[in-house]
Formats: C-alpha cells, structure tokens, sequence
C-alpha cells in the first residue's frame, strides 16, 4: 500500500521532532520515521548546553520546562597553569545557556508531539529513497515486524543524523563533504557524586584536556582527553579518578567530587559539512548535514537552528514558490554552520594537547588562553560564539 503525506521527515531526534512541531503550527501534514524506539533515544547520553537562541525557541512553542527545571549558567572557566579564569558572559553579551541535556529536549518533544496526536513511527527504517528528483518523491520503510510499505510526499527531510541514510541518496557526484579529524576523543563518564564547581570548567593540562560539567544534583558529566582507540573496558573507577584529578590539579587546590562511574564512552571528534543540503526534493538538517566536536557544545544548537530556518523556507515552498526557493534554506544555514565549525575547532584546538606535541606548540596554547582571558575582546569573542552570536549579525 502506498500512502501520501506533504512531508517526510527522516529521524524523530531532536531535529525531526522539532521540525514536526512547527509544521503542526502550519497545519502541515506529515509524516515522521523513525528507526529506534523511543526509549533508545532517551537513554543515550548526548550534551547537555543549550544556547541562548535554542531556549528562546523552544520557550517560545511552550516548552519551558528548560526554564524551570535546566540550569543557567552565566559563565564558563577555562582553566590552565593550575587557575581558574571565568568568562562572564552576562557582563560581556548580556546572555546566558543553559544546561539541559539533549534527552531532555527530545523528551519534551516527544511528549508533546505525542500529546498532539502526530504520526511518528518509532522502529520503522527508511530502507530506500524514492524518486527524490522528480516530482513525486518518497521513502520505503520497515518497522519492527518486518512489514515494508511506501510513503510518497512533497518533500523528504533527512534529520537522520550523522550516520544518515538519506545522504547516500544525493548523487556522489554532486555531494561535496568536507572532513577534518582530530587526532584525539574524549573519555566521558557520568558518576554519582554532587557537582565539583558552580558552572563548567574546561580544563588544559599536561596530561590533556578535561571537561567538568554537571547533570543532576547527584549526578556529574565528566570528560577527558583521550585516543581515539581508547578502550573504556581498561578503565576501572581508580584509574579514571587519578587521571581526572590530574588533569585538574592545581596550586589553588580544586578537586572533584568523587563517586562510583555508572557509565563510561568514548565520544569520537569529527568536523563535517555536507554541501549542498538540497538535492531535488530532500533536504538535510542537523547532523546528518554537519557535525561538530563536542568542544564548542553547538551540534544540538545547530540542529535547532538549521530547522527553525528550514521552517520558515519550507512555509513559502509549501506555498507554491518553486524548488529554488528551498535553495534559500541551504544559504541561510550554512553561514551559521561554518561559524561554529570554526568556533568548535578553534576551541578544540587550543585545549588540547596532540600526541607528540613539541613542547613550543602546547607553550603558544597557553599563551593564547591567557591572551585571550586577559583581554575584554578575547573574552568577548569566546562569550559571543558560545552563547551563540545571539547579539551579533
Ligand atoms: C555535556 O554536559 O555533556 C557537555 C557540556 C559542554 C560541552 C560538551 C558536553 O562542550
């Protein structure tokens, strides 16, 4: 049996979900497919920090459950040579994020396209792309029994994430994707103790980079710079303590607070942009178009940020403007894209250390985090981007 619906949208992650919320605003019919079940989602640990544009909008649609029950946070620490120094971002842009972990942005969704009475298929795979250059395009899918089907629409939206299938469909030809990888990852693990510092500290040491960030009242985020191939399996809860400590020690004597790891990753560091992100009539948003590392804390807001633009671009197609008109979406997006693909590596690269680095290099690192906390517009230019260009056009 073959069904139509005006939008296909590819991935119920936050992207997807926050995209079928606002074509529900418009009266949009569509469709929503999904190839993990609801609870997979909810329980793999992604970051935590939203910028202050993404809790405006997701404020804005009545979702304010990160207001009242995230956390604020007006500034970070960046720390190096064994001393904190806070970058406020308050007194610098006016602005705040907040920390509210991903799964909470997508449990909110959920809940509230649920309440809505959306059509989204949980444990249903898109196993094809359909005509995607004509005027008909579509999707076969099979869900959790094996039973297959058709779903013809308008438009095919890939918010399928990094390992996205609907990216394979643009022509090779026609796809440009630029890669950059890094020759580090990081080490994550959630632990059981209260948080070791009011607000996130990232830190620069010797021995590598580490993250201090938090999630719940007795519940601490934490990360450290590792290699790529690091098997978490060979880190026991000592090992990973001494090595979290030293990468934190310092003459002002801060330390973390300790408690059993519950679970512990390996979290990869890619940077990819994928051009164009139109292909006949399928888009790509969030990251099955782009990814960041995890450094700058922007794959989540990018994401929001590309369907909130795809939104407003698909309101004028949907109205008859023709398929140039979706070209609008790739062009406004991919300015913000690059801005914090440059954000993300620029911050990766000035905490952290790379196997073998000669010691001129990690010397030139700590001058440029000094220079740049001792002086205003240093300070300003890291708010700005981190809190996400909220004041800057
Ligand atoms: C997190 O809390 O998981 C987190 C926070 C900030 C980052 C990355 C991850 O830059």
């Amino acid at each position: 049996m073959t069904e139509r619906t005006r939008v296909a949208v590819i991935g119920a992650g936050p992207a997807g979900l926050l995209l079928s919320q606002l074509l529900h605003e418009r009266g949009v019919d569509h469709v929503v497919l999904e190839s993990r079940s609801r609870e997979e989602i909810h329980t793999t640990h992604r970051a935590g920090i939203l910028e202050a544009g993404s809790v405006r909008a997701l404020v804005e649609l009545g979702l304010d459950r990160v207001i009242r029950e995230g956390d604020r946070h007006d500034g970070i620490d960046l720390r190096f040579d064994g001393e904190m120094h806070r970058i406020d971002f308050r007194e610098l842009v006016g602005e705040s994020v907040w920390l509210y972990p991903q799964t909470e942005v997508f449990a909110d969704l959920a809940a509230r396209r649920t309440e809505q009475g959306a059509d989204i298929r949980w444990q249903t795979s898109v196993v094809e792309i359909l005509d995607h250059d004509g005027a008909n395009p579509g999707v076969r899918w099979r869900d959790a029994e094996g039973r297959e089907g058709e779903l013809r629409a308008e438009l095919l939206v890939g918010a399928d994430g990094s390992r996205s299938i609907a990216r394979h469909a643009f022509p090779e030809q026609l796809r440009r994707t630029w890669v950059h990888e890094y020759p580090y990852a990081w080490f994550g693990v959630i632990v059981e103790a209260p948080r070791s510092a009011p607000e996130l500290v990232y830190a620069e040491s010797e021995r590598g980079f580490a993250l201090v960030s938090q999630r719940t009242p007795t519940h601490q985020r934490l990360y450290f710079q590792c290699d790529p191939d690091e098997d978490p399996d060979a880190w026991d809860d000592a090992r990973i303590w001494t090595e979290l400590q030293a990468r934190v020690a310092g003459p002002d004597g801060f330390r973390l607070a300790e408690g059993p790891v519950e679970e512990k990753t390996v979290l990869r560091f890619r940077s990819s942009v994928v051009e164009p992100v139109r292909h006949g009539r399928l888009v790509l948003a969030g990251d099955a178009a782009h990814t960041v590392p995890p450094t700058g804390a922007k794959g989540l807001n990018l994401a929001l940020a590309d369907v909130l633009i795809l939104a407003e671009v698909l309101e004028g197609w949907l109205a008859g403007a023709g398929d140039d008109a979706l070209d609008e979406y790739g062009r406004r997006s991919s300015r913000r894209v690059w801005r914090a693909q440059n954000f993300s590596a620029w911050m990766s690269r000035m905490l952290h250390t790379t196997p073998d680095e000669p010691g001129f290099e990690r010397r030139r690192r700590i001058a440029e985090l000094r220079t740049l906390v001792e002086s205003e517009a240093g300070r300003r230019y890291l708010a700005e981007g981190y809190t996400g260009w909220e004041n800057v056009r």
